[in-house]
């Protein structure tokens, strides 16, 4: 009997041998991942959007459990879809929070064996945006930084720098950061910034910037009253990078920079700056103000003169100029009437036997008018239209003549004679006008 059972334990355990020496592997895990690229150090790479295929093979008896794994920066590794027991699997659309680890896990069900592979995957995406790229002084030295941003993208951006036209490189960097000397610069050249990402455009993004040496815009000359108050205006225009302003005396050589205090008041709003001098003095103030705007490309003046004046009312001055004239007109006239009738008799017959005919023709059609706009518009418009007349000196010489007439007879209107030509010579002489064509 026992013989008999011997050979069952013996067969059961033979094959219990086959099938342990038959389970054979896993052995070699393929793990294959089709992605954009991978890095020097093996990590691979896909681009945010792009489509992910995972496979993962080995060979083993009887077929393995396959399972892959997913292990997220700072997180927990954990099963990638439950029970997976197919090798392959797709991702249609790789975004951000499916970068980590990837662990295919092969398993042989028989005897327990099992093998991993772990696969690092990022994923990499370009900057949402165009680049934008500008040109400052750089504080201090009086060079040109030019710099170039293009943010949002992962990993960073390179960042190359070229004149234009032409594609001199100027420098490529990660930083995007280029210094540039005075000997490089003029007036209107162009640089062009080309940000090129791993898996962004093949032909990179590009933005440029075009240098320009400033223009200034000023008055020439300003005025000043002593103790008064003047604002000069200097505006930049044209100027990239912008310019840095400054206001300049030029008593000495090299000239002085005007540094604001109580007497100098500087503003600058945007490229445009005022100097407003308060309190001006002719020794002081008077003379030439320069604006002074330079950046890196170029440097600029404009010389403004400032005069400073003594305040002075114009007008008082003529109106008492012309009131002095007047007077001394009145006086002399007065002084004439009254000592020397006769010559004024002389004077005015002398003139009328020059020219008698022209002055009797004038003379009688003024009358005449007097008399028709008498009738019609009354007093007041004679006196005006008489006024009008006043200038004309052949009038004048008529008139004398027959005011020294009049007074000739009338004494008491020779007494009033001086006031009422102080008065107004022009109201007396229409008065008597109006007395000698009662006559005529
Ligand atoms: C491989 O290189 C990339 C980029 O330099 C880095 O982000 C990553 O951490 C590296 N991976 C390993 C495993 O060192
Ligand atoms: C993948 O694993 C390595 C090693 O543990 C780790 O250094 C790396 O940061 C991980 N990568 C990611 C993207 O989590
Ligand atoms: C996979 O399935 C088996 C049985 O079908 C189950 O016992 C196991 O817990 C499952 N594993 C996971 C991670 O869901
Ligand atoms: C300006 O830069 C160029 C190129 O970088 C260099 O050859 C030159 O010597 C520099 N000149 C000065 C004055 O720094
Ligand atoms: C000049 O400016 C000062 C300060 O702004 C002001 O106090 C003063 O009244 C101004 N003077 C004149 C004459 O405008
Ligand atoms: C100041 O500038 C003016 C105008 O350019 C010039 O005529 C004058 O000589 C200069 N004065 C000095 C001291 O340099
Ligand atoms: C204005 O200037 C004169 C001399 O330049 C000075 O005597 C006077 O005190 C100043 N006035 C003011 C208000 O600063």
């Amino acid at each position: 009997m026992a013989a008999g059972i011997q050979p069952r334990v013996l067969v059961y355990l033979g094959a219990l041998l086959a099938r342990w020496v038959a389970a054979g592997g896993p052995y070699q895990l393929e793990v294959n991942i089709s992605t954009t690229g991978s890095l020097p150090n093996g990590t691979l790479y896909a681009a945010q959007g792009s489509q992910v295929d995972f496979s993962c093979r080995s060979n083993s008896r009887p077929s393995p459990m396959v399972e892959w794994w997913f292990q997220a920066p700072h997180s927990r590794n954990e099963p990638f879809g439950n029970n997976l027991t197919v090798s392959c699997f797709t991702l249609l659309l790789m975004s951000r929070n499916l970068q980590g680890n990837y662990t295919c896990s092969a398993m042989n069900m028989l005897s327990g064996r099992h093998r991993k592979v772990t696969t690092e995957l990022l994923v990499y995406y370009p900057p949402p945006s165009a680049p934008q790229c500008w040109a400052e002084m750089s504080p201090g030295l009086f060079k040109l930084q030019l710099t170039c941003r293009w943010d949002g993208g992962y990993p960073d951006p390179d960042f190359l720098w070229t004149e234009e036209p032409g594609g001199v490189v100027v420098g490529s960097s990660k930083l995007g950061v280029e210094m540039l000397n005075q000997s490089q610069l003029s007036d209107g050249k162009k640089f062009k910034c080309v940000g090129s990402h791993v898996v962004g455009p093949e032909s990179g993004a590009s933005c440029v910037v075009q240098i320009r040496s400033p223009s200034l815009l000023s008055e020439p000359m300003k005025t000043c009253f002593t103790g008064g108050n003047v604002t000069l205006t200097c505006k930049v225009s044209g100027a990239y990078p912008s310019a840095k302003i400054l206001w300049l005396r030029n008593l000495t050589q090299p000239e002085v920079v005007i540094q604001p205090n109580s007497h100098y008041l500087i503003t600058q709003n945007g490229q445009r700056s005022t100097l407003t001098i308060r309190n001006c003095s002719q020794d002081l103030d008077e003379g030439y103000y320069v604006c002074r705007a330079e950046n890196p490309v170029g440097v600029r003046e404009v010389d403004i003169w400032l005069s400073v004046k003594e305040p002075l009312n114009i007008g008082g001055i003529v109106g008492t100029i012309v009131s002095l004239l007047l007077l001394g007109l009145a006086i002399i006239s007065g002084l004439m009437l009254y000592y020397s009738p006769v010559f004024c008799w002389k004077v005015g017959n002398t003139f009328r036997g020059q020219d008698m005919n022209d002055v009797m023709v004038l003379v009688d059609s003024e009358e005449e008018e007097v008399e028709e706009e008498e009738d019609a518009a009354g007093v007041e418009e004679e006196d005006a239209n008489e006024r009008e007349e006043l200038p004309k000196e052949i009038h004048k010489h008529g008139h004398i003549h027959r005011v020294t007439a009049l007074v000739n007879g009338d004494v008491d209107r020779m007494g009033n004679g001086l006031q009422a030509l102080q008065d107004d010579s022009s109201e007396q002489q229409s008065d008597i006008v109006q007395e000698q064509d009662r006559p005529v």
